[in-house]
């Protein structure tokens, strides 16, 4: 008899990241070795602002930790809408803003609501790698949009026109993106949001980054009308990864599919996080995430300027995020294998192109520059006598 096959081709097809390998030798080296120097994580390195851990712990004293309305508490998307009002000068309405199980719940959501088996989504390459996942687990069909530094890693409105298809749905684009850190200008956003509209779908913008632009305030690409969905989330700005909390703003339309779809499938998300998330929106909360912003600021421009000293190349700088996207092929024909190289002879870690795509991957690697400085400097030096012995 064939043994009964337990896992669906779906859950065998999803693969795991690359870096997963370097984390796995990573581990390996390190009682022999000592600790690594990481340049591959995606999450800030400090603490929540000092009233969102108050207000969790008031929370937790208080007790009342039962479910929540499936959209979230009214209060905390009112505190959502508000602050669009404070910082964009948005007027969204409550009614548009769903809370979700970070901003990896409201991708989840938002396609599950927007696709039929077979619909395409279209995205940059590379990106986001669990982009790909949101839609394909939905029955849907990614199409990529090989991108370079020429367009500073974003779509033309030329390339969305030329992948639009019958059967595609929507645009998905990060501003500032991952791997890249690099933002949409507005006239261009302008121009895409137009034209997938003239094309009947949607311009669907994850903006987990948006409060992390290095220079200015940037507005919500909200702005480019009530049609655009936007997916945000606490994660990266208040450094509440592991909290799970984000919101989608979309119209309302979709926000009444997405409330039925969350019933079902999450019921809500976590109680006490949406009490924490609250404090995130309060003056002092504000502070410490700017100073965050700041920091992540002076430990790119250090790390990018030092790494291209050594022989990487940006061909695009990032105007925000924790990210940079070099260009290592003046070092390696291969880049994954130098991430493999570095790991293991110098103890330092960054994520290979190929976890974000297939276009040019083997050209490029990411760095992340959440680590303190004085770690950042570490990998710096072990990164210099390796290239020493190895070019
Ligand atoms: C572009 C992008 N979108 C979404 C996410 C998921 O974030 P969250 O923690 O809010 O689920 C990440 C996480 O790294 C990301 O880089």
């Amino acid at each position: 008899m064939t043994p009964v096959q337990l896992l669906s081709e779906r859950a065998q097809a999803t693969r795991p990241f690359y870096v997963m390998e370097l984390l796995a030798r990573a581990a390996a080296r390190e009682p022999l070795k000592g600790p690594s120097v990481s340049m591959v994580v995606g999450e800030p390195d400090f603490p929540p602002p000092p009233p969102v851990v108050r207000a969790a712990q008031a929370a937790l004293a208080q007790g009342g930790i039962h479910y929540t309305h499936t959209l979230g508490m009214p209060e905390l998307r009112e505190a959502i809408a508000n602050d669009y009002l404070r910082r964009d000068g948005l007027q969204i309405s409550i009614d548009r803003v769903a809370v979700t199980a970070g901003a990896s719940g409201g991708l989840l959501l938002v396609m599950a609501a927007l696709l039929n088996p077979g619909d395409e989504v279209i995205m940059p390459d590379p990106s986001y790698p669990c982009n790909r996942e949101f839609v394909s687990v939905m029955g849907g069909v990614v199409k990529t949009i090989p991108v370079d530094a020429a367009s500073g890693f974003q779509p033309t409105v030329d390339a969305v026109r030329q992948a639009w298809g019958p059967r595609t749905r929507a645009l998905l684009v990060a501003s500032p993106a991952n791997p890249t850190g690099t933002m949409i200008a507005t006239d261009q956003a302008q121009s895409l949001a137009q034209t997938v509209r003239e094309l009947g779908g949607v311009m669907i913008i994850d903006e987990i980054y948006q409060r992390l632009a290095f220079e200015g305030n940037p507005k919500s690409l909200l702005s480019l009308g009530d049609d655009v969905i936007s997916i945000n989330s606490f994660s990266k700005t208040f450094s509440m990864t592991g909290w799970r909390l984000g919101w989608v703003v979309a119209p309302t339309r979709m926000i009444a599919a997405i409330e039925r779809l969350s019933q079902n499938l999450f019921i809500s998300t976590s109680s006490l996080s949406q009490r924490a998330a609250l404090a995130a929106f309060e003056p002092e909360s504000l502070a410490v995430a700017e100073a965050y912003r700041q920091k992540f600021r002076e430990q790119g421009r250090y790390l990018l300027t030092e790494l291209q000293r050594l022989g990487f190349q940006l061909p695009a700088a990032p105007d925000g995020a924790f990210y940079g996207y070099c260009d290592v092929s003046a070092l390696t024909r291969d880049s994954f294998q130098f991430c493999i190289d570095l790991c293991d002879q110098a103890g330092v870690l960054m994520t290979p192109g190929r976890d974000f795509g297939d276009y040019q991957a083997e050209k490029f690697l990411r760095v992340s520059y959440t680590k303190p400085l004085e770690l950042l400097q570490e990998g710096v030096h072990r990164l210099k006598v390796f290239l020493e012995k190895t070019q």
